[in-house]
């Protein structure tokens, strides 16, 4: 599995033939859904409104130095009251697919301890119903990162089996309200992300972990992650048994080696299968990567025949969010200065630069850098070692780099994003046509909205939203889109 010396380099040479040639919506194949996404928790606001109750990201967000720039959510784009508004933004872009995530908090206030808030149910069936009468696909992701807070108070959420049971009831919920009219479902995103930023770095909620990753109020690195993502595995598939056509979404980030040599290869196949294969092995093979059982041993948990019967197949399509591609060093054979040497790493330090030059242009949102081969060489190592089964690109965005003192304008002419999902889509275009079953791709994200850790400074919309009236204004990029998506597109 994984790439071996030759196919990297093939991949790294293995494009500009087209170079030249604008990439257009009729390079993808017949039926493919271009799409939108959001979440939650980054766009509804109303955190305490009809009957929603506090979740994970509404208390952590007022812990004072959690987010960079101090902001929370609290109302955000407003989008809980606005969402027709909104829905009209998605369809006057001609997209045929909108994904979004429903908030556990709003639907389950206090989670299997509580009734079932009949006003969160009335949102998302009204958000659902006015998609499809303008014909477009609802995906729907059940978890998107917000959790109801009850539930890190009892029992520490993703740490406790107890979460199985409550995700169980919370996605039962979800495919008895909205399964009549939602065929696409994805059950948790990007778990790889969630488990690193929760119990690794101490970045997102429940913010664990221990040295040598950072400063947190508690935390084991070396196992939280692991237990956190073995509980969402067996979440996920117990949830999957009940209904319509599942996957779950893994944040795919492409690494290369960052020097020509063997050792530096093998660290790209272990960063590779300590991230995007911690997720997805279990879920197709019913085990987790042998990669990681070798270097982990007994700290990597087991599942019981029982178990692994059901987690594996548990899952009808692979859903990928790609943003980047870093380079790889090898801290296995020789320490790492720079971090890295550790297990639950893959003892693989992962890097944008290679002495001093970035691997592509530097976004506002490091470190992301625009790598587009990238997508290509993603699909390709999910289509080998997955044994190319469906796959949608369930996000790909550019955070604009913006200048402090930026004025209104320069923001609304985003060129270097339109410019960086045109290679992206060409990148993709290429693995499709060299047989990669994707059908599927969405743009992250609608407009401008509440980027976690980084609160509204980090801004990937093709909509901008003023701070003060929450009027939604488009972007140069959403003209780009709509006209790439319209029939007869004009170039741009
Ligand atoms: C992936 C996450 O799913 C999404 O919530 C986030 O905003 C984007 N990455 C950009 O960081």
């Amino acid at each position: 599995n994984g790439l071996n010396s030759k196919e990297a380099t093939d991949a790294r040479g293995f494009h500009g033939e087209e170079e030249d040639k604008e990439i257009q919506k009729s390079d993808f194949p017949h039926g493919f859904l271009f799409g939108i996404s959001t979440s939650a928790y980054q766009i509804e606001g109303a955190y305490l409104e009809d009957g929603k109750s506090l979740s994970n990201w509404d208390a952590y967000s007022h812990i004072p130095g959690s987010i960079e720039d101090g902001e929370n959510g609290d109302i955000c784009d407003d989008h809980y009251h606005r969402y027709l508004e909104d829905v009209e933004l998605v369809h006057s872009l001609g997209v045929n697919a909108y994904r979004f995530s429903i908030s556990w908090s709003r639907i389950l206030p206090r989670g299997r301890f509580g009734e079932v808030n009949a006003a969160g149910i009335k949102f998302y069936s009204s958000v659902i119903d006015n998609l499809l009468l303008r014909g477009i696909e609802p995906f729907v992701t059940i978890h998107h990162n917000d959790l109801p807070q009850e539930l890190e108070d009892k029992y520490q959420a993703w740490l406790s089996p107890l979460i199985q049971e409550d995700f169980v009831h919370f996605a039962k919920i979800c495919f008895e309200n909205f399964g009549d009219r939602v065929k696409y479902w994805i059950t948790i995103n990007e778990p790889n992300t969630y488990a690193d930023l929760g119990y690794i770095q101490g970045k997102y909620p429940p913010a664990r972990c221990s040295k040598p990753f950072g400063n947190c109020y508690a935390g084991n690195s070396d196992v939280e992650p692991l237990i956190a993502m073995h509980n969402v595995l067996l979440a996920h598939a117990k949830a999957a048994k009940q209904g319509g056509s599942i996957g779950v979404v893994i944040s795919g980030t492409m690494n290369e080696p960052l020097r020509d040599n063997e050792n530096d290869l093998e660290a790209v196949n272990r960063a590779l299968a300590f991230s995007v294969a911690w997720n997805l092995d279990p879920l197709l093979f019913g085990d987790y990567p042998p990669e990681m059982r070798r270097y982990l041993g007994s700290e990597l948990p087991q599942f019981s025949p029982e178990e692994t019967e059901y987690v594996k197949g548990s899952i009808d399509f692979v859903g990928v969010n790609h943003y980047t591609t870093l380079y790889a060093k090898d801290c296995m054979h020789s320490r790492c200065a720079e971090g890295g040497d550790h297990a639950i790493r893959g003892y693989a330090y992962t890097t944008g630069e290679r002495d001093g030059v970035p691997i592509g242009e530097p976004t506002g949102m490091l470190p992301c850098y625009v790598v587009p081969r990238g997508i290509e060489e993603m699909i390709n190592y999910l289509k080998k070692r997955y044994h190319n089964m469906p796959m949608f690109v369930a996000e790909n965005g550019y955070a604009s780099l913006e200048h402090q003192n930026a004025q209104m304008q320069d923001l609304l002419h985003d060129t270097k994003r339109i410019e960086f999902h045109k290679a992206y889509l060409a990148s993709l275009a290429r693995a499709i046509r060299n047989g990669a079953d994707v059908r599927g791709y969405f743009i992250w994200t609608l407009m401008d909205d509440f980027e976690w850790m980084h609160g509204y400074s980090t801004k990937f919309g093709l909509y901008y939203v003023d701070p003060t009236t929450l009027d939604r204004i488009p972007k140069l990029s959403a003209a780009w889109y709509k006209n790439f998506l319209s029939s007869h597109s004009l170039d741009f």
